[in-house]
């Protein structure tokens, strides 16, 4: 069984608290909105398409136990509520994402004719368990065509990947992204290894990745965030893998503080540097990553260790908790649950998929992409695996 960084069933949701892994695993329960706000800003949570689907099935969960509310209330409720969520963090687009669309939904369910508080409400409740379930599809589509994509691109020759952060089961729903990827590569037998870093300064990569990783039986090395250079040049790395937490229209991308160097590193080594994001991690409204709000994190995640201080008292911090790598930069794709796009090609081909996605599905993808922003030259294409 893969690890679970949400356990839900109707009415009922936890959380494995990853602030202990990997000493301890436990799983806390999460009764509403101001639980799960409370649980993301600290961190017990933690991983873009995570937090949203967090914040949604807390939502779901406590409009499944409180008392029944009048129509105009509960719409209330749940606009507030997710206008609420949303400032639990702000780089990762998902849970700003997934809000947009479900108070779209909400509005209107609630003005469809014969409308209920109890229809509205259970609307609401299973937009948000489809988020969960899809994600982990998502993540097994985007698994499969990074696999595949690599495989062809590298031939002959297991694929040794480099990774940075955590994007695995323990920042999804299941499976992971640039995660996923190196799982399927496994699972084809085409990995040879993995070099994940150990993601300084909160180190998601020695806690959670590194746990994920033995966890899995996937044969891999942990390395500190400064050996990624000489790591590169001396361990015969084939392809840089990292996750999203916002990718905008031109393809620059917000991940963990750190991916940017990687890239570099990459370029200088000739090495292809890939993207792994579903598409709930893309933002089309934002033209370029300059408009991104980068989140600043406390200063005790540096001086101190386990609680205790290891810098110099005295001396001044900046904890940018990530950091946004150009399109430019992005040299082997950006791969996605729709195919690997190179940077220019995202837009085109997210606004394709997503409205031939949403003309199967209407209520689930409100937004069509291509209607809100200008549209690159070019069209799509994504990879033919
Ligand atoms: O601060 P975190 O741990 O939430 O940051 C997580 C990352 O940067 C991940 O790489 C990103 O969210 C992708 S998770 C599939």
């Amino acid at each position: 069984m893969s690890l679970e960084s949400v356990r839900y069933s109707r009415g009922s949701l936890a959380v494995l608290n990853q602030l202990l892994l990997p000493r301890e695993s436990r799983y806390e329960p999460i009764s509403g909105v101001r639980e799960a706000w409370e649980a993301i800003r600290a961190m017990k949570v933690r991983g873009a398409p995570a937090i949203a689907i967090v914040g949604c099935l807390s939502l779901a969960v406590e409009l499944h136990r409180a008392e029944a509310k009048e129509k105009e209330q509960l719409l209330t409720f749940v606009l507030d509520s997710l206008a609420f969520l949303v400032t639990s963090r702000p780089t990762a687009v998902n849970m700003a994402r997934a809000a947009g669309e479900l108070s779209a939904f909400v509005r209107r369910e609630a003005e469809r004719a014969g409308a209920t508080s109890e229809s509205i409400q259970e609307s609401v409740i299973r937009w948000a368990e489809d988020l969960l379930m899809k994600d982990t599809q998502d993540n097994k589509k985007i698994g499969d065509h990074g696999a595949r994509h690599l495989v062809r691109r590298i031939p002959g020759q297991p694929v040794t990947v480099l990774t940075h952060c955590n994007t695995g089961s323990l920042a999804t729903a299941g499976y992971g992204t640039a995660l996923g990827v190196i799982r399927s590569l496994h699972a084809m037998g085409r990995l040879a290894h993995v070099y994940c870093t150990e993601t300084r300064p909160y180190n998601q990569g020695a806690r959670l990745t590194a746990y994920e990783l033995v966890y899995e039986k996937i044969p891999a090395t942990l390395i500190a965030d400064s050996m990624a250079s000489v790591a590169m040049k001396e361990k015969g790395v084939s392809a840089v893998v990292v996750g999203a937490d916002r990718v905008v229209a031109n393809g620059d991308t917000a991940n963990k503080v750190g991916t940017y160097q990687l890239a570099i590193a990459a370029k200088h080594h000739g090495i292809p540097f890939y993207v792994a994001a579903p598409s709930t991690s893309c933002d089309l409204d934002l033209k370029e990553g300059a408009h991104i709000v980068i989140e600043e994190r406390p200063g005790e995640e540096l001086t101190d260790l386990n609680g205790e201080r290891i810098a110099a008292r005295g001396i001044g911090v900046w904890n940018p908790a990530f950091d946004v790598t150009p399109c430019g930069l992005i040299t082997g794709g950006i791969i996605t649950e729709f195919g690997v796009f190179a940077p220019q090609e995202l837009q085109a081909a997210l606004a394709k998929f997503t409205k031939e996605r949403s003309s199967n599905c209407p209520q689930k993808v409100s937004r069509d992409p291509s209607a809100e922003v200008e549209k690159e030259p070019g069209g799509c294409n994504p990879e033919q695996d």
